[in-house]
């Protein structure tokens, strides 16, 4: 019986053909079982030795029924190894990772620029008030840009912001000078729209005030900015020009080399000035002078890297998006 039932328990190859031996040899009405039951009726003599030998038997089954039981466990986790075997010498798959827009990579090197100059970067409101985007800054009452042909209104009276010059107002109006403040933004103009043309697009601008502030240092500040985009040959000049906040007024122009077409050329590029007297009036300060000045990143983009159509920047084609994974210009 014992060389039987070890024979059956080792050949059992799953847990369902183990069990039932179990039950047939060990289980209530087990053979085994059985045998034990009638010890009893065995002469005196007998039943020592007989006990013993089948209680040695059934721990044996009882052990061999364990070892096959793990046996059993070893061979599933085999079988899962196996079936979930990873091929590591398979080609990956690629995985692309995003990267910053042009715009964005414009603005950060932008703003390293200035850091190096300790300017300090500030961001406003895109929903301004009538005060903020032109009362405060000189803008006098009939001025045409707050035409709604020019600036989008809202029903309660407010407007998306035409430019990032109402930071300045907003700036100075919590901070005592001397301060130099840097701010990229988006802003946004009723314009019709066409390849240069869009309703929505970004500026960065400065702003420094302090006792003397000259326009030699809005030209020095404009020079390094110039100087650290296109490199030590490029040149800048200002044009006188009008603006309401700022007295005198000029636009600015770099003369840099258009890597594209190795000629050299001027890029007209924004506006500057001396913070206009009514602005600081505005504001509340006496006795400090200051320079400002602002440009339209998209159009730097454009001019600099020769995008045909400012549209492109805010289609979101990664076809466009992935031509420039550099620094931006
Ligand atoms: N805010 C002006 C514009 O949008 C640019 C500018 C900024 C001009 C600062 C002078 C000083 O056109």
């Amino acid at each position: 019986m014992k060389q039987e039932a070890m024979k059956a328990i080792a050949a059992a190859i799953d847990y369902e053909m183990l069990q039932s031996l179990q039950v047939k040899y060990l289980g209530k009405n087990g053979i085994l079982t059985k045998e034990l039951k009638i010890l009893g009726q065995l002469p005196p003599h007998e039943r020592k030795s007989r006990g013993q030998e089948l209680n040695a038997t059934k721990q044996f089954l009882e052990q061999a029924i364990r070892n096959q039981r793990t046996l059993l466990e070893q061979e599933d986790v085999k079988k899962v190894l196996e079936r979930e075997r990873v091929d590591v010498s398979l080609p990956g798959y690629g995985y692309p990772i995003g990267g910053q827009h042009i715009l964005t990579q414009i603005v950060n090197r932008l703003i390293d620029v200035f850091h190096t100059m300790s300017y300090e970067v500030v961001v406003g409101p895109e929903l301004e008030t009538d005060h903020y985007n032109f009362s405060a800054l000189n803008f006098p009452d009939e001025h045409p840009a707050r035409d709604t042909q020019d600036t989008f209104w809202t029903t309660d009276g407010r407007l998306l912001r035409t430019h990032t010059s109402p930071v300045q107002i907003r700036y100075m109006e919590n901070h005592k000078p001397p301060f130099k403040i840097v701010v990229p933004g988006r802003v946004f103009r009723n314009e019709a729209i066409d390849a240069t043309h869009e309703a929505q697009f970004h500026q960065f601008e400065a702003l420094v005030v302090d006792e003397r502030i000259t326009m030699g240092d809005l030209r020095g500040a404009i020079n390094t900015m110039a100087k650290s985009l296109f490199g030590d040959r490029v040149k800048t000049k200002l044009q006188p020009s009008f603006f309401p906040f700022v007295e005198p007024g000029a636009e600015f122009s770099i003369w840099w080399e258009n890597p594209r077409t190795g000629c050299s050329e001027w890029l007209e590029l924004g506006g500057c000035g001396m913070v206009h007297p009514n602005v600081f009036k505005s504001v509340g300060y006496e006795n400090v002078t200051g320079f400002a000045f602002g440009f339209g990143i998209e159009r730097l983009a454009l001019t600099s890297s020769g995008i045909p159509d400012i549209r492109y920047f805010h289609q979101n084609d990664v076809r466009f998006l992935k031509q420039f994974r550099g620094n931006g210009l």
